[in-house]
């Protein structure tokens, strides 16, 4: 029995597409469990580029498993759309290769059409969603007002649930945000239209997973966002609305804690992050735009420009506690050549103290001023480095640095965008 976790370690982007597409090789099952199409997960094989947002990375093999997973919340016209696109990249879709949960929350136009309105409303205390109604489908799922897959391909309890949601969506829609009411009958025939597309996917993916992890297969967990994004342990309100960490496998796939054996939190070598929000390291300077320049740090899901700082330790120890994380994977360490010197943050100074954890307050956050540590940078171009050896002596410090701190270990080095650009340290 072997199954293990992917999770982004900051603020997303980390770089888990790519990671997970590099781990699926040695896995039989890829399987997402939370998050929607908010997520956008690059993916370079040889001179082939691909960007997922619905679709778990390990889709790009023939022989894989890939799950959508009940804590997903799925946009069927975005995964139409994502299927379309992947097979006019000569990606081979079939209901043997993709397999959909019964029990994922399926988003409406109303929640689209809410996640805008409401965004507006909060003007500048706006939280710079992506727009995709991932915060309004999974407040009708908390609330219990939401529609799931298996409602979708029952005509008559869809139509009973249809109808109580717009009744109420409506009033919200015209009367609180003064929009136009949206079209039963337009939504009903779409929405009809897509679960009878869906129907061949649609299974019990808790009863899948469980037989394939007690059947020796090796199953993936392939998360989306990042910790500081987790519902719970994130930078709240300023994230998103389900729980990103390790602990959101167990609800968002249907198996327990005691059948998962290792997560992997992916380690961006600096930090971004996109959307409103604190920040402690970030830069406003010339030395933010380099690494945005060098990183090419702009979103897969909206292009937005990201936010870039420093790297925060003080997060990845956060990371790796509320995960249980058994390594990092440290990726985009060659974007950090051809610094002179760079500052990890390893502590916060606050009222008078030095703290090594993430205050739940935001006001506390606000005060926190990061302690920073220097590190000599290095010059060497490492995307080609196949080995641990192969490192600038700098880099490796560098790595070091992150596993004193955090009490983890780095198991993988990713010195590019390509599947190829990976250096394995040691088991996850
Ligand atoms: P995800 O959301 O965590 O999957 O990450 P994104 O795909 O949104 O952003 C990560 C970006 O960095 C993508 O463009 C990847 O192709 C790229 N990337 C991933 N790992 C590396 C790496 O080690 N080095 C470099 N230079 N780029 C990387
Ligand atoms: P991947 O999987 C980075 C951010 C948005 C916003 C906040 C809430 O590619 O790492 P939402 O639409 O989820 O309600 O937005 O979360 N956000 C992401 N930031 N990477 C992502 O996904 C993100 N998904 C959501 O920018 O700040
Ligand atoms: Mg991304």
């Amino acid at each position: 029995m072997s199954s293990f976790i992917v999770l982004g370690a900051q603020w997303g982007d980390e770089g888990k597409g790519k990671m997970t597409d590099y781990l699926a090789e040695d896995a039989n099952v890829v399987v997402r469990f939370q998050g929607g199409n908010n997520a956008g997960h690059t993916v370079e094989v040889g001179d082939k580029q691909y960007k997922l947002h619905l679709i778990p990375s390990g889709i790009l093999y023939d022989d894989k498993v890939n799950i959508i997973g009940n804590g997903v919340v799925l946009n069927p016209e975005a995964l139409f759309e994502e299927i379309e696109y992947l097979e006019g990249l000569g990606v081979k879709i079939t209901p043997e290769k993709l397999l959909i949960s019964d029990r994922a929350q399926v988003i409406m136009p109303y929640h689209r059409a809410l996640d805008g309105m409401k965004e507006k409303v909060r003007g500048k205390n706006d939280i710079g969603t992506t727009g995709k109604g991932i915060g309004p489908c999974y407040t009708d799922k908390m609330e219990r007002s939401g529609i799931r897959v298996c409602d979708i391909l029952e005509k008559d309890t869809f139509k009973e649930k249809l109808e109580a949601a717009l009744s109420v969506k409506n009033e919200i829609i015209t009367k609180v945000f003064g929009g136009e009411a949206l079209d039963f009958d337009k939504i009903y025939k779409q929405y009809l239209d897509f679960a009878e597309r869906i129907r061949p996917f649609v299974t019990d993916i808790s009863v899948k997973v469980y037989d394939e992890i007690k059947d020796g297969k090796n199953v993936l967990f392939e998360g989306a966002q990042g910790t500081l994004l987790d519902i719970d342990y994130g930078t709240y309100p300023y994230v998103t609305s389900s729980n990103t960490i390790a602990g959101g496998v167990c609800t968002g796939a249907g198996i327990g804690p005691t059948m998962v054996n290792s997560a992997v939190g992916i380690a961006k070598a600096y930090t971004t992050r996109v959307g409103k929000g604190p920040f402690p390291t970030e830069l406003f300077d010339e030395m933010g735009q380099w690494l945005r320049d060098k990183g090419h740090e702009y979103g897969v899901t909206t292009g937005r420009a990201r936010r870039c700082g420093w790297l925060d330790l003080v997060i990845l120890k956060s990371s790796a506690r509320v995960s249980g994380l058994t390594s990092f994977a440290v990726t985009k360490i060659d974007t950090l050549a051809g610094l002179d010197k760079i500052k990890v943050c390893v502590g916060y100074k606050f009222n008078g103290k030095v703290i090594d954890y993430f205050p739940a307050s935001l006001k506390s956050l606000a005060q926190c001023k990061p302690v920073y540590e220097e590190f000599d940078g290095w010059d060497e171009s490492i995307a080609d480095a196949r080995s641990y050896e192969e490192l600038p002596e700098n880099a490796k410090k560098y790595l070091k640095k992150i596993e004193e701190f955090t009490g983890t270990k780095v198991s993988i080095v990713s010195v590019g965008p390509r599947r190829d650009q990976t250096i394995k340290v040691s088991e996850l």
